[in-house]
């Protein structure tokens, strides 16, 4: 297992990272024996980074996280979220404190080594869908900041989703992280895409953000399983998954996925998840690569993956290729 810098926060993390969310689920649909058993082997592998939110099974995944690091004694990186619901936006600081505060329970800790703004980002507000704006952003700053000198939290950052244009203004907030959505499907947040791209294009975010010091944590990473080739879903998985930045559908984006198969078949890899894994550990700029954890197994196929390290370099021609033809 290899470790890299989080950016400027001075903390140094796995480069591989235990997703916590319920699209993975373990921690959120795993039987108490069974997440904690994950846990425990994840941080006997090397693991020291999990990342969570309050809206991972309501609650579930920061409560069980908690649970299962405490009894571990475990010292790790935990990174948590929040989301500000339309009701929350008179009053955006006192929001994001009280958020910060249920977590800290849920969680068992003093501090938060890091809370990430879970909205995504366009000019405007967007309050149905749960988008904010960069005036919103502001005010997450200011909340972030106060919480930091309270020592609530060590540090604190923002999540890469949203309109494109307004995701590189908002890498000079002063955010420390940022959650960049980076696959073989849509790898334009780290790789250059042509014009005619199907998908949206991210502008090579990891890339400026890593020039800014940020640290960059990676997701949807197997595009939410679909870079398994398989439309099956584990029974701990989130069973219906929306795409993000890909396909319209998660079936879409799984017959999309068989593109890359011609990794497998040269030999570059000896699976397409290991393919996944390895093109955005590959990715230098980025400081842990997330995956969401339904299994035991699935984590050690994982793990496997990050110790073999990036794809070899004439894997790199044949992706140009795939991605040129979309
Ligand atoms: N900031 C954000 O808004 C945001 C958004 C998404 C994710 N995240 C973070 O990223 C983490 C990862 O979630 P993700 O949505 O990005 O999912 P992902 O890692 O792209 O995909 C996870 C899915 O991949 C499949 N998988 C994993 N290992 C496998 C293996 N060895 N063989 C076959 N299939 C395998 C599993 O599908 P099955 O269970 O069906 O087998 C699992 O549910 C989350 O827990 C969260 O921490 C953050």
């Amino acid at each position: 297992m290899h470790y890299r810098p989080l950016g400027k926060t001075g903390l140094t993390v796995s480069g591989l990272g235990f997703g916590c969310g319920a699209v993975g689920g373990i921690l959120v649909n795993g039987t108490q024996t069974e997440l904690r058993r994950a846990v425990a082997h994840a941080i006997e592998c090397g693991i020291t980074y999990f990342d969570t939110a309050p809206s991972y099974g309501n609650g579930q995944s920061e409560q069980n996280l908690g649970l299962a690091l405490e009894e571990l004694h475990a010292n790790v990186i935990v990174g948590t979220k929040v989301r500000l619901g339309t009701e929350e936006l008179g009053n955006i600081e006192q929001a994001v404190a009280q958020s910060v505060e249920q977590s800290l329970r849920r969680l068992r800790r003093d501090q938060l080594d890091l809370i990430q703004l879970h909205n995504p980002l366009d000019l405007e507000r967007h309050p149905q869908r749960g988008w904010l704006s960069l005036a919103d952003v502001a005010q997450v700053v200011a909340a972030f900041q106060s919480l930091q000198q309270a020592g609530k939290v060590r540090s604190w950052g923002l999540n890469g989703l949203g309109h494109s244009a307004v995701l590189h203004q908002a890498l000079a907030s002063g955010a420390q992280t940022i959650q960049a959505c980076f696959n073989l499907i849509n790898p334009s947040a780290g790789i250059p895409v042509p014009p005619n791209f199907p998908f949206q294009d991210y502008q090579q975010l990891i890339d400026r953000a890593a020039e800014r010091g940020l640290g960059v944590i990676a997701i949807r990473v197997l595009a939410a399983g679909a870079l398994s080739g398989s439309a099956d879903r584990h029974p701990n998985a989130a069973q219906s998954v929306e795409p993000i930045a890909s396909g319209n559908s998660f079936a879409a984006d799984v017959a999309w996925a068989r593109r890359f198969d011609t990794l497998v078949a040269e030999g570059y890899a000896s699976s397409l998840v290991e393919a996944a894994i390895r093109f955005v550990v590959g990715k230098p700029e980025v400081a842990t690569t997330l995956v969401g954890i339904s299994s035991i197994g699935q984590f050690d196929q994982a793990l496997a993956a990050v110790n073999q390290g990036a794809l070899p370099p004439e894997a790199a021609a044949q992706l140009q290729t795939i991605w040129q033809s979309t």
